[in-house]
């Protein structure tokens, strides 16, 4: 009983892998499902489709690895953070998912920041303001909108653990994600009994918390037989998506520092100590690493920006979806800066640094030479942009960075990649395998299950760094120039959005 299985509930679709004792992978799978947009700025899903996914992917896996139901010891899941998934008595989910790129509670928040007088009251119980992204103010919103529904909840999960509850029949939930609810004392990595009071919320809506690595629970029998898989294999806290991903990075020493570029962007640092932004615009979290925690940027919709720009404009003659690499490819053609083209990446709204539920994305510059390649190249670029001003704060707030390792879909194309390090100027590492949250919640698992002392081994003996790109001098000096105009832009738009609205 050696392998290990990590289950990563993303927000385009559920991606699993098996993994040996030594950390290599043997088989993996994924599928995809759809997230609603019921209004604009709104971001719904529905959790069966979670788990249909996760059945057929673990399925998948065991299937393509010939695992017997003895050989696999444990599984760790990582999730999607912040989504609200409201359960009745019988167990039954009242509605659909509420996610992280969600922006209808921007009035909640502000009733949260009221009830516990402030602010820095608020950051000082749980380490972070307010956001609508946050799962506080979800159940704060069901209370007042759908006052029924809310009566009815008996409990309150994020998408993993829901996950979780269906594979072992546990609530459980762990610190790294329980760490964006904005109900954990993040300082204590236990559950905010005091922030709880203010809003008037049973703390009994929800799980218990553990450590990423802590066993949860065992899979149900009935749930062992579908997956082909034992009443003996443990599921362990696992982490959300950003902390399970640093893992699967090797993200787990003081000055290493990394991005991500999946659906949302993440700059993610490592910190031995709780620290703060005191403007709030970094998220302080717990890491999956225990007695350690992060600092993290979050821009919503980076990946995303891309993939909503393929659907809703690539097909070809025949109707056939352009590929991203095509169209990173038409990107590579035009010039730094696409000549002219400006893109805010705010579709969702905005996270860090505006803290911006009403922002919105835009193209800017545009002119009758423009193609489809400049109107890419000004996605990547806005994207990244917005990565640098992530990393700027921290910079400012004197985080150390030794190294920063890029991952996700941004760092698997060369292109992307050496553009984060002339925008950043700063080289940029890239990693032997990339695989993401699902291989650090399996490495979580692997220590759960024994296989290694702790996390900090099991990354040592299983995370490799492969190339570097360091900034072009030339290239630098244009986005040096291009990124006060940026930044400038979204300040003369600001006052404008809210006006979109009316
Ligand atoms: C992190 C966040 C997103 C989601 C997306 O705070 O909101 O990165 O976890 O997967």
């Amino acid at each position: 009983m050696s392998v290990c299985i990590g289950i990563d509930i993303g927000t385009s679709g559920t991606k699993a892998l098996a993994m040996d004792a030594q950390g290599n992978i043997l088989a993996e799978a994924s599928a995809s499902y759809p997230c609603h947009h019921p209004k604009p700025l709104w971001s719904e899903q529905n959790p069966d489709d979670w788990w249909k996914a996760t059945v057929k992917t673990v399925r998948a896996v065991v299937k393509q690895a010939k695992l017997k139901p003895a050989d696999v010891a444990a599984i760790g899941l990582s999730g999607q953070m912040h989504g609200a998934v409201f359960l009745d008595r019988q167990n039954k989910v009242i509605r659909p998912a509420i996610l992280w790129n969600d922006q209808r509670t921007a009035a909640e928040c502000e009733e949260i920041e009221r009830r516990v007088g402030g602010r820095k009251r608020l950051i000082k119980m749980v380490a972070n303001p307010a956001l609508t992204g946050f799962t506080a103010p979800k159940i704060l919103w069901l209370r007042n909108h759908e006052p029924r529904n809310f009566q009815r909840t008996v409990k309150v999960l994020l998408p993993k653990d829901e996950i979780r509850r269906r594979l072992t029949g546990e609530f459980a939930t762990e610190v790294s994600d329980a760490s964006g609810t904005l109900l954990l004392d993040v300082v204590k990595r236990k559950w905010s009994k005091k922030l709880l009071g203010k809003l008037e919320l049973d703390s009994s809506l929800l799980p218990p918390c553990y450590e990423s690595e802590e066993v949860t629970g065992k899979l149900t029998k009935e749930v062992a037989k579908n997956l082909g898989l034992s009443t003996d294999c443990v599921v362990v806290g696992g982490a959300g998506d950003c902390a399970a991903g640093a893992i699967g990075n090797g993200i787990v020493r003081r000055g290493l520092l990394g991005t991500s570029l999946g659906t949302s962007g993440v700059v993610f640092a490592h910190s031995d100590q709780p620290q703060f932004d005191p403007q709030g615009r970094l998220h302080t979290f717990c890491h999956a690493v225990r007695g350690k925690w992060h600092l993290m940027g979050v821009t919503l919709t980076a990946g995303g920006s891309l993939g909503w720009f393929q659907d809703a404009f690539c097909t070809d003659a025949k109707g056939k979806t352009i590929s991203f690499k095509k169209l990173i490819a038409e990107a590579e053609q035009t010039p730094t800066g696409a000549e002219g083209i400006q893109f805010l990446p705010y579709l969702s709204g905005e996270r860090t640094p505006h803290l911006d539920p009403h922002a919105r994305g835009a193209f800017i510059g545009l002119t009758l030479k423009h193609s489809r390649g400049h109107l890419v190249r000004s996605i990547l670029e806005g994207v990244t942009f917005s990565l640098r001003d992530c990393l700027c704060i921290m910079q400012d707030l004197g985080v150390p960075i030794r190294q920063i390792r890029a991952s996700g879909g941004g760092a698997k194309s060369p292109f992307w990649r050496q553009m984060q390090a002339d925008i950043f100027g700063k080289p940029v590492t890239s990693m032997v395998a990339d695989e993401g949250a699902a291989y650090g919640v399996a490495l979580i698992a692997a220590v759960g299950a024994g296989n290694f002392k702790n996390i900090s081994e099991a990354c040592k003996a299983t995370i490799k760094t492969a190339e570097q790109s360091k900034p072009n001098a030339k290239t630098r000096k244009v986005y040096d120039r291009k990124f006060p105009v940026f930044q400038g832009l979204y300040k003369a738009l600001r006052p404008e959005y809210p006006k979109l609205e009316e």
